[in-house]
């Protein structure tokens, strides 16, 4: 049978396009090399508990239109991310708000806390930040930098922040409110039914092939459609003749534990240099479990080489500049449309990939 496309990659952004081209009348055959469909928002189901393998996924939008369209394939919770800091014996609220500035100096009001950052600024002279240390410093003072964002990103970048460039900080969000709500988004949650259900529905009408490399059989199987949808790595697909995209990538540690209740929130992140690890998951608080174990997973950075999960483009001059050149081959490649995060070299928050296939689609189907 020939196929109107060969879509590479069951994630996000090859979901929502089968879904849109299967309303067209079109058919669809998805290869994924993975032996799950959903990409990086694929969620486990152990015992009850929704594992988010690839990372703590937390839905969330403003866009009334992006909203609607994922409510059509899950109920959505009220969870809402408040996730706090530990820095060695401390605990703050995150983001920087005024619960953070409260427990930090004892004091109450936003002129207090504004008066204590403003004279930490003003005490260290910075006029022309040199790197991100001095950027950051410039922007929210010693104490929040020092205790909440030092360790943290020297943990994420495994380098100095001294050794990092400023542009990486352009702003920090000071937060002049007691509202430890993470995200300004106008809506938010977890689906009821886990990301994996989602994606299921996105994908039912489909022909799927799971543990599929599109590499492996790239001739053949885009002989078997019109055209394909490949949202694999950009590089990859041009045979790396101009070198490799880099990436930041994630350990995911995970444990479950016969407790009930391990560390009271879903998101932890630890913030000092000490601790190895940035962030512990546990993964029951996204959707209010009352299991009587739990699991967690502990989230190491780590440096990215080929061969190993590619989890954040790095947007720097030189990466930027690569990409730029494999989206000149990518403009020019006949019958081929290049998406998603990996496809694109570009971090795409959920809604952010909802929106650019269901352009994808418009541009294609309409
Ligand atoms: P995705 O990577 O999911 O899918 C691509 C698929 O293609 C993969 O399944 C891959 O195996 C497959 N593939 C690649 N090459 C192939 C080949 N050669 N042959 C066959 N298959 C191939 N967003 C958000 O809104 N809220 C959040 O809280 C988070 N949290 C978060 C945490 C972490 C750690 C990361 C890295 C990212 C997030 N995100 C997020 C972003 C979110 O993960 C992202 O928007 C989507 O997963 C992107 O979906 P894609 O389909 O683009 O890629």
């Amino acid at each position: 049978m020939m196929y109107d496309y060969l879509i590479v990659g069951a994630g996000l952004f090859g979901a929502v396009f089968a879904h849109e081209a299967k309303k067209h009348g079109k058919s669809c055959l998805v290869v994924e090399k993975r032996n799950h469909i959903a990409g990086n928002i694929y969620c486990k189901n152990v015992d009850g508990i929704h594992v988010h393998q690839y990372g703590a996924h937390i839905f969330h939008t403003s866009d009334r239109k992006i909203w609607d369209y994922i409510n059509q394939f899950s109920e959505f919770n009220n969870y809402i991310n408040s996730p706090v800091a530990i820095y060695k014996d401390e605990l703050y609220n995150l983001p920087f708000n005024m619960n953070t500035f409260s427990k930090m100096w004892n004091i109450q009001t936003p002129a207090q806390a504004k008066a204590k950052i403003a004279e930490q600024i003003a005490d260290l002279g910075i006029t022309e930040p040199k790197n991100l240390e001095e950027q950051a410093l410039s922007l929210v003072g010693t104490d929040v930098y020092e205790k909440l964002i030092k360790g943290y990103t020297e943990k994420q970048w495994g380098r100095s922040c001294r050794e990092l460039p400023s542009f990486i900080i352009r702003r920090l969000p000071l937060r002049f409110t007691y509202d430890n709500n993470y995200f300004n988004s106008r809506y938010q949650g977890i689906p009821v039914e886990g990301y994996t259900a989602i994606v299921e529905k996105m994908l039912s009408g489909a022909d799927i092939r799971l543990n599929t490399d599109y590499f492996a059989h790239k001739e053949e199987l885009s002989a078997l459609a019109h055209k394909t949808v490949f949202t694999g790595m950009l590089d990859e697909y041009f045979g790396f003749c101009y070198g490799s995209l880099e990436y930041r990538s994630v350990r995911f540690e995970e444990e479950r534990l016969e407790c009930d209740n391990y560390q009271g929130n879903a998101v932890v992140n630890y913030t000092d240099r000490e601790v190895p690890y940035t962030r512990i998951i546990e993964h029951k608080h996204f959707t209010f479990g009352t299991q009587p174990f739990t699991i967690i997973s502990r989230e190491y950075s780590s440096e990215w080489k080929p061969g190993i999960e590619p989890y954040y483009p790095i947007n720097d001059a030189k990466n930027s500049a690569l990409a730029a050149k494999y989206q000149e081959l990518a403009a020019k490649a006949e019958r081929v449309i290049f998406g998603g995060r990996l496809g694109n070299y570009k971090y795409y928050d959920m809604d952010q990939v909802i929106a650019a296939a269901l352009d994808c689609a418009d541009a294609e189907l309409s």
